[in-house]
């Protein structure tokens, strides 16, 4: 009979010195140094992924969420040993945030593998973290439960509610129309971060927080309570627990992410008006397990789903909200009856169990029935056309319906350096009705992928204000953002797409509702270009900007790395 033992607690991937015997002996004289008994060595091991850091206060509160999930190891008879990984904060990530998403990944897989432990309690919160934790533990293939650390609370400004980023955005966008002189918008800064914890809104890290839920890697009702509240410490004593089952039950990531699952996922991220960023991350945590996520499944999802939930970008609310009024599994129950709820969560109960298990339906204003939708259709559309062969999408949910057909000349930036050297001069030749297009910020063109595909509108145009336009790029925006943007446009311009050479003065057409997105220039015009000024793509030197650039993969396969991929 196999020796379980040896594939389980501080037994599990003994260092290599040949003598497995001796290996043991080593181990466990090193961690008997931090005092623990022969009783706690014998307990399942439960990794904590800690993604705690100075410099990135959206996990601010991760110090009292390791203490909490430790005790909720501990009180189902666990050891609980936590780690640490790489984390990222949005604005403190140079050149950005995605360009590290990968790595840190690839930190959370390995370390998850070299070291001993039955499950791992993921804890991550700012925007690129969730995804980088769970792409990691899908390929690690241990028990695994994530825990995002809530989103910040919101302040207020001359009576006004404000959070980040939405509010952020508006009023910057205040501030270059000359409406709000440099004083307030300083006072404004004081306000739009009221505490730790993630933005808000329905940007990225909320929207991950309740795909995660979504998935069934999370707990029920756990993508909403906020971080400095009670709430979010009890959410974290659960997740403790739960991962002493789920090493007891050998509840593996596979068996949770699933093809139904990641519906179930695409569908949440339709109706409450989710990051464009969700649809890149869910991707590449499917292609960890070798699932696709089709771009027309997307779509076609996307048409029978509609925006449930009145947050910001797409409504008013803020994810403290969402939280009162019942959170993601209030949004499940309107949902359900276009859900897989034979989807397994990480409970060990189906989706469908855990619905049952809810309390009945109160009064709120936050999450609307099916019946009185806030956007008819999901809040995120596919584009196809000859500028994106391989597709692009849009936010339609925060999108200007005015813009939603539109044909216009097109106002070339050729990078990012271009934009921020030309989008407010005086002379720029721009009209509301143009299109503005920016070219290499892509996944490989900045590289990284940056989110800015929000373009400003340009200074001359706010001044007598415009508040929206057409804007195109191969890059992404954040979730807070909001207008009538194209976004993530592939293949990108950096290896040869065919926004690569579209200039100033060509005409675009945009129509959202035939999912179209047409560059009006004749094929024999695009071969003449092509052959006039051949794209060369970015190449490094060294180090993991080489590896990036020699592995990274576009948008439609999730911006992971080639080789991290699961092959089909
Ligand atoms: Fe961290 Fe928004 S910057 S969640």
């Amino acid at each position: 009979m196999a020796d379980e033992s040896k594939d389980r607690g501080l037994e599990k991937g003994l260092t290599s010195y040949g003598d497995r015997g001796f290996s043991l002996f080593l181990r466990k004289a090193f961690i008997k140094g931090a005092g623990y008994t022969d009783d706690a060595l014998t307990r399942p091991v439960i990794g904590i992924a800690d993604t705690g850091s100075a410099f990135n206060p959206c996990h601010g509160n991760v110090p009292q969420l390791l203490d909490a999930v430790k005790r909720g190891v501990m009180l189902a008879g666990g050891l609980p040993v936590e780690f640490p990984t790489i984390s990222i904060h949005e604005s403190f990530a140079h050149p950005t945030s995605m360009y590290l998403r990968n790595l840190m990944s690839i930190d959370t897989e390995e370390m998850i593998r070299a070291q001993p432990m039955d499950a791992v309690v993921l804890i991550g919160g700012c925007d690129k973290t969730v995804p980088a934790e769970l792409m990691g533990a899908a390929s690690a293939g241990v028990p695994c439960v994530q825990l995002v650390t809530g989103s910040m609370l919101t302040g207020s400004h001359r009576g006004e509610r404000v959070g980040a980023c939405t509010d952020c955005r508006r009023y910057w966008g205040r501030y270059r129309a000359e409406e709000i002189d440099a004083d307030e918008i300083s006072r404004v800064n004081d306000q739009l971060v009221a505490s730790v914890g993630t933005c808000s809104v329905m940007g990225t890290a909320s929207t991950m927080a309740c795909v995660a839920e979504a998935l069934g890697i999370a707990l029920p009702g756990s993508a909403s309570p906020p971080a400095v509240t009670a709430d979010r410490i009890r959410v974290a004593e659960n997740t403790g627990a739960t991962a002493v089952a789920i090493a007891a039950s050998k509840l593996t990531p596979d068996r949770i992410l699933t093809a139904k699952a990641f519906e179930n996922a695409l569908r949440v991220l339709l109706a409450i008006g989710g990051s464009t960023n969700g649809v890149i991350h869910l991707t590449a945590i499917a292609g960890r397990l070798g699932i696709a996520l089709d771009l027309a499944r997307l779509d076609a999802l996307g048409r029978e789903t509609p925006v449930l939930v009145d947050l910001k970008p797409s409504g008013k609310h803020y994810m403290e909200d969402l939280h009162r009024a019942g959170g993601l599994p209030t949004l499940l129950r309107e949902l359900r009856s276009l859900l897989h709820l034979d989807a397994l969560v990480v409970t060990g109960r189906t989706l469908g169990e855990e619905l049952d298990r809810l309390d009945a339906p109160f009064a709120q204003d936050v999450v609307r029935p099916l019946s009185n939708p806030l956007y008819p259709q999901g809040g995120i559309a596919v584009l196809r056309g000859n500028l994106a062969p391989g597709g692009a999408i849009i936010k339609q949910s925060a999108a200007d319906a005015k813009l939603m057909k539109h044909e216009g000349r097109a106002v070339v930036f050729e990078d990012a350096e271009d934009l921020a050297r030309r989008i407010d001069s005086e002379d720029l030749d721009v009209t509301a009705d143009d299109v503005l297009v920016l070219k290499n910020i892509g996944p490989k063109g900045a590289p990284g992928m940056p989110e800015a595909g929000y373009l400003p509108i340009p200074k001359k145009l706010a001044r007598k204000g415009v508040k929206d336009m057409v804007r195109i790029s191969d890059g992404r925006m954040s979730g807070t953002a909001a207008g009538t943007i194209v976004l993530h446009v592939t293949p990108e311009s950096a290896v040869g797409g065919p926004l690569a050479w579209v200039q100033s003065g060509d005409r675009i057409r945009l129509d959202v509702a035939a999912r179209s997105l047409e560059w009006l220039v004749s094929d024999f015009e695009l071969a003449r270009r092509r052959a006039a000024r051949p794209v060369t793509e970015p190449r490094a030197e060294r180090g993991y900007l080489r590896l990036f650039l020699d592995s990274v993969t576009q948008a439609d396969q999730g911006v992971d790395f080639d080789f991290l991929r699961k092959p089909r």
